[in-house]
């Protein structure tokens, strides 16, 4: 089935052993317009071996060459173009993809090897912000890549449960807080505590330090502390729970920073024993002027650990425990000093696995150009923003399919889906300007136009009312059918691409491009009309229908099938 290997052999027929065949496939490309054919091969390489002119080469290989299996190969200047039977090609690719479905593109790569994604970790008490967003949508999106290309992810929810700013909270909690208020609405009412904090204890400097015995107590186990550290961290999960259901996002571990408490007297000791640890100003650090690093604070003067300590510990116990081939952070690009300095440690410790561990970054949304802050107040609301999502969905649907049976349920995936899929097509480290309205529009490059054109597959699919059967020869001839049987067999190389980059974006921009093609088809051709290649004409059209489903599929959205 592998049409590139079978230009490969061509090539190697005529090649001798002036090439190896990995060097050959390696250098063939793909054209970017379909009148170059479908496949090409540069000569330019041989050029000093032959002591010939690449034109000159190209002209003679094609002379040579058995052009068996193509439709044409011609040579074009220093290229040698091949253009694919595409009878053959189209008869090939459809079978597969009907016979192998939903595992179409589906692959071993990963030997099941262990990998935990880092991802979403908000904080307790403070809201999910757009940067948490994106962390979970595309950690999820990730571990579905991996997963498909056969490996074995772990969702990992680090939440940022632990630090001194509990102790701050706790403080303001007993002098201004109250239990009916956190039970009503946990998250608003906490963050309204600790926003108070910081404005008092710019007269009142001694909050601090009681902040700092109350986070003390909680280090150490004391009774009240924990008991309110523990409902607060409840309450606001409870809250983050709802929108990770919206999102349909699941995790397989919450252990956040306050798992790790137990675990960072292993951390320092051994920091300790390697001789890694030194003073500085009171506070314990480790020297990482070797790689232009600044140094990681790993003991606050006080003993307090710190955030670095936390996510050392966690390193190790991820090792320890998931034995990963790899260990991944879906983390914001501003963090990126942190990881590497946390990398840095690692390897200094004698861990050659830190070179597994892979700083996921992303890039910033932002709202009128200006960056979000919580506390400048300039927030963003997900829940608000989900809810206004499958709204807008809801009232499209009411106009343009009011009879649709369940309404409500396809326009929460659409709603949903259009989020999801808005923060997916961006090259993951791209910033982008927020706006509502973008989001959830219907047409171009959207989330729901994706959807739109698979409900629109299975439309006809269903007015067909027939079963597509793969005995017959499956040839779409026409001319705007070929674009769409190469991008269907294409699929499989765009996944690995997209597990070897991390890059959910691959796949968003490939289902795009994909339904793209499929409408113009669609537009240009009877599908339903009854000759001979109506059965393989529906064959691409349920083709297409599968390879879309299992796109949205890796992004987290849902697909309808009808809308
Ligand atoms: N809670 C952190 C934040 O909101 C993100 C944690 C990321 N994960 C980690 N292992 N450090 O900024």
């Amino acid at each position: 089935m592998d049409f590139k290997q079978q230009v490969t052999t061509a090539l190697m027929g005529v090649l001798g052993d002036s090439l190896p065949a990995d060097k050959v496939a390696q250098l063939i490309e793909t054209p970017k317009t379909s009148d170059l054919g479908d496949y090409a091969f540069p000569t330019f390489i041989l050029a000093k071996t032959l002591r010939k002119a690449p034109q000159q080469i190209a002209q003679d290989l094609v002379a040579e060459m058995d052009q068996a299996g193509f439709e044409k190969v011609i040579a074009n200047g220093p290229y040698i173009n091949f253009f694919l039977d595409k009878a053959a090609f189209s008869d090939q690719i459809l079978k597969t993809v009907l016979a192998e479905d939903a595992n179409y593109g589906q692959s071993d790569l990963g030997k099941g090897g262990n990998v935990p994604i880092d991802m979403s970790s908000p904080n307790i008490a403070k809201p999910i912000s757009m940067g948490h967003l994106r962390s979970t949508v595309i950690g999820n999106s990730i571990a579905k890549i991996l997963t498909k290309v056969g490996f074995n992810p772990i969702k990992i929810n680090h939440l940022g449960d632990w630090g001194t700013q509990f102790g701050k909270l706790i403080v303001a909690y007993k002098k201004w807080g109250s239990e009916e208020e956190v039970k009503e609405d946990p998250i608003t009412n906490l963050l309204k505590y600790y926003v108070k904090f910081h404005q008092e204890d710019v007269e009142h400097p001694e909050l601090d330090d009681e902040a700092r015995a109350w986070f003390r107590k909680l280090e150490a186990g004391d009774e009240e502390a924990t008991k309110l550290w523990s409902w607060f961290r409840t309450e606001s999960l409870k809250e983050f729970q709802k929108i990770y259901t919206m999102l349909g996002v699941e995790f397989d571990s919450f252990n956040g920073e306050a798992f790790y408490n137990d675990k960072m007297d292993g951390v320092v000791n051994a920091l300790e024993a390697k001789g890694l640890l030194q003073e500085s100003r009171g506070a314990e650090i480790v020297d990482l002027s070797a790689y232009n690093l600044n140094p990681a604070l790993i003991k606050k003067s006080d003993g307090a650990t710190l955030y670095m300590t936390r996510d050392l510990a966690a390193a190790m116990y991820r090792h320890d425990t998931y034995d990963f081939v790899q260990s991944l952070y879906v983390v914001g690009g501003e963090q990126r000093e942190h990881f590497n300095q946390m990398k840095a440690v690692l390897k200094e410790m004698g861990n050659d696995w830190s070179d597994e561990i892979h700083h996921i970054p992303f890039g910033l949304i932002t709202q009128g150009g200006k960056k979000l802050s919580t506390r400048s107040g300039r927030v963003i609301l997900l829940e608000e923003v989900l809810n206004d999502a499958v709204n807008l969905a809801q009232q499209q649907i009411e106009a343009k399919n009011p009879d649709l049976p369940n309404k409500e349920e396809v326009a929460k995936q659409v709603g949903i889906g259009a989020v999801i899929f808005h923060d997916l097509k961006n090259d993951r480290l791209d910033n982008f300007d927020f706006d509502l309205e973008e989001v959830v529009r219907f047409e171009g490059e959207t989330g729901p136009y994706v959807q739109y054109t698979n409900a629109r597959a299975q439309s006809i699919l269903r007015k067909a009312n027939q079963e597509v059967t793969m005995d017959a020869d499956l040839v779409v001839s026409d001319a705007n059918a070929w674009d769409v049987l190469k991008m269907l067999g294409n699929f499989p190389d765009v996944i690995v691409k997209a597990s070897q980059e991390y890059e959910p974006s691959v796949i968003a921009k490939y289902a795009l491009r994909l339904a793209k093609a499929f409408n113009k088809y669609y537009a240009n051709s009877k599908i339903l009309a009854d000759d001979d290649q109506k059965n393989a004409r529906l064959s691409l059209v349920k083709s297409v229908s599968t390879v879309l489903e299992a796109s949205l599929d890796l992004l987290g959205v849902q697909a309808p099938k009808a809308m």
